[in-house]
């Protein structure tokens, strides 16, 4: 038996090997570019998430949703910047307003009205967000968050789970994280309803904060279930800790994000890439109480500071973003639409009966190699895995673009042409390595 479990790795090698060989010999410039970068940054990298094997596509330009690498081949882009390219790349009432905002004066050192209107529209469109504060970044949100509710509380443990992802000094991932800021982290499985309460249970008034994706995005794209989310917005109350909903991809799923869709208030809520219309930017928000310890005109006052964290570009490009064009009813829209989709994905693959299953929600999703929805990370098997770089580099080389973990993040300016070119994408890798998936699944579940 083991020596079959060899051959059919073996097998799936040989075809990562082969699909990489293809991808060398079309991509000669980005090899060149990648090799250079490698002088002057460890790997030719800035972002890890960006590297995959053998070296990744440098990008020449971008319109829509398409993007034109430097070996001159066009890709319809499904990693949409991990959710940030809502707007896609050449949005022109963005690409106004950061002219403008330009125009009138690149670094002010001063309040602007951009950051005003921008922070109206986040108070006026998430139930939980009465007061909001501006940072550079989803990571720089979170990080406040949690030294805010440590701050108000008094406490310092914070309630974390496993796979989750909030930033490049908060991670989870199974292997542990040698970069993560230091506070006082307990692990916990995601939907793990009784086991998570028991836990909150037990740490009782020493914990400060449970903080939580309501759909566990880089752990594979995993939707909370209701009655997981509503135990921790009930048990977080009980004991006196702040719930803190990290939204910065889920905010763009409907009106109001997923605490919208779920009907729960968090303490405090994180947002971030889109907001900014494609330009960096973060906030956290909350109450007009919690929020009111960052008035500097309050004795006291938490001295939040960041010099960009009022960026007039981003300020600008994210009032319009918000304001003109991802309204709530353009939200409404969208999550049907990208949801239908999603779930005529799955429809495919069971007409197709080849174990491959979308997860995720709207326009928030991964292909994962398995017949069922993923509920728990602990559901995403070491064959389901090791199938992504192959699924990853024969995508590319039919044009499509996906993060290499699989998850695909839909974006506004993608019209059905889009649509189906994945979708026959797909097809043509499923008559591909049909029998080669089936048989790595296999292995992997003995
Ligand atoms: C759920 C979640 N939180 C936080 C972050 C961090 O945001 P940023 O990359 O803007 O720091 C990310 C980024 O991928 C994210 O997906």
């Amino acid at each position: 038996m083991h020596e079959k479990a060899n051959s059919n790795m073996n097998l799936l090698d040989q075809a990562i090997e082969d699909a990489r060989a293809r991808y060398i010999a079309a991509n000669p410039k980005s090899e060149v570019a990648d090799n250079s970068a490698g002088a002057h940054m460890p790997g030719g990298n800035t972002r890890a998430v960006l590297h995959y094997d053998p070296y990744p596509l440098t990008m020449v330009a971008g319109e829509g949703a398409e993007l034109v690498d430097v070996d001159g081949h066009r890709y319809v882009d499904f990693v949409g910047e991990f959710s940030a390219g809502l707007f896609g790349h050449s949005e022109e009432k963005i690409k106004r307003a950061v002219h403008e905002a330009l125009d009138s004066g690149i670094v002010m050192g001063a309040p602007t009205r951009y950051e005003r209107e921008l922070a109206a529209l986040l108070c006026t469109r998430f139930p939980s967000i009465d007061q909001v504060r501006f940072c550079n970044s989803g990571t720089e949100a979170n990080l406040m968050a949690l030294s805010a509710a440590r701050a108000l509380t008094g406490r310092d443990r914070i309630l974390v789970f496993r796979e989750a992802y909030h930033g490049g000094v908060i991670k989870f991932p199974a292997g542990g994280q040698m970069l993560n800021v230091p506070h006082d982290f307990l692990l916990a499985d995601y939907n793990d309803t009784e086991g998570t309460a028991d836990l909150i249970r037990r740490t009782g008034d020493e914990l400060a904060a449970v903080i939580v994706e309501p759909i566990l995005g880089a752990g594979g794209n995993i939707p909370g279930s209701g009655e997981f989310m509503e135990m921790l917005r009930y048990e977080t109350e009980k004991t006196g800790a702040l719930l803190i909903f990290d939204e910065v991809k889920t905010s763009r799923i409907g009106p109001a994000g997923m605490q919208g869709e779920l009907g729960i208030k968090p303490d405090l809520t994180t947002v971030g890439k889109f907001i900014g219309g494609g330009l960096p930017t973060g906030a956290f928000g909350g109450s007009a109480e919690i929020m009111s310890r960052f008035n500097p005109k309050q004795p006291g006052f938490w001295n939040h500071a960041g010099t960009f964290n009022n960026n007039a570009c981003s300020m600008a490009a994210g009032s319009v973003a918000m304001g003109q064009i991802f309204t709530p009813q353009r939200a409404m829209e969208f999550l049907v639409s990208s949801e239908a989709f999603r779930v005529s994905l799955n429809q495919m693959f069971a007409a197709l009966a080849v174990p491959m299953y979308c997860n995720g929600m709207g326009s928030i999703f991964a292909v994962h190699f398995t017949h069922k929805p993923i509920e728990k990370a602990t559901d995403i098997s070491a064959g389901n895995r090791s199938l992504r770089p192959l699924l990853h580099m024969e995508m590319l080389l039919d044009g499509l673009l996906l993060c290499n973990r699989g998850d695909l993040f839909l974006s506004l300016p993608m019209t059905s042409a889009h649509f189906s070119s994945v979708r026959v994408g797909l097809e043509k890798f499923i008559d591909r390595h049909k029998p080669l998936i089936e048989q790595v699944l296999q292995v992997s579940h003995r």
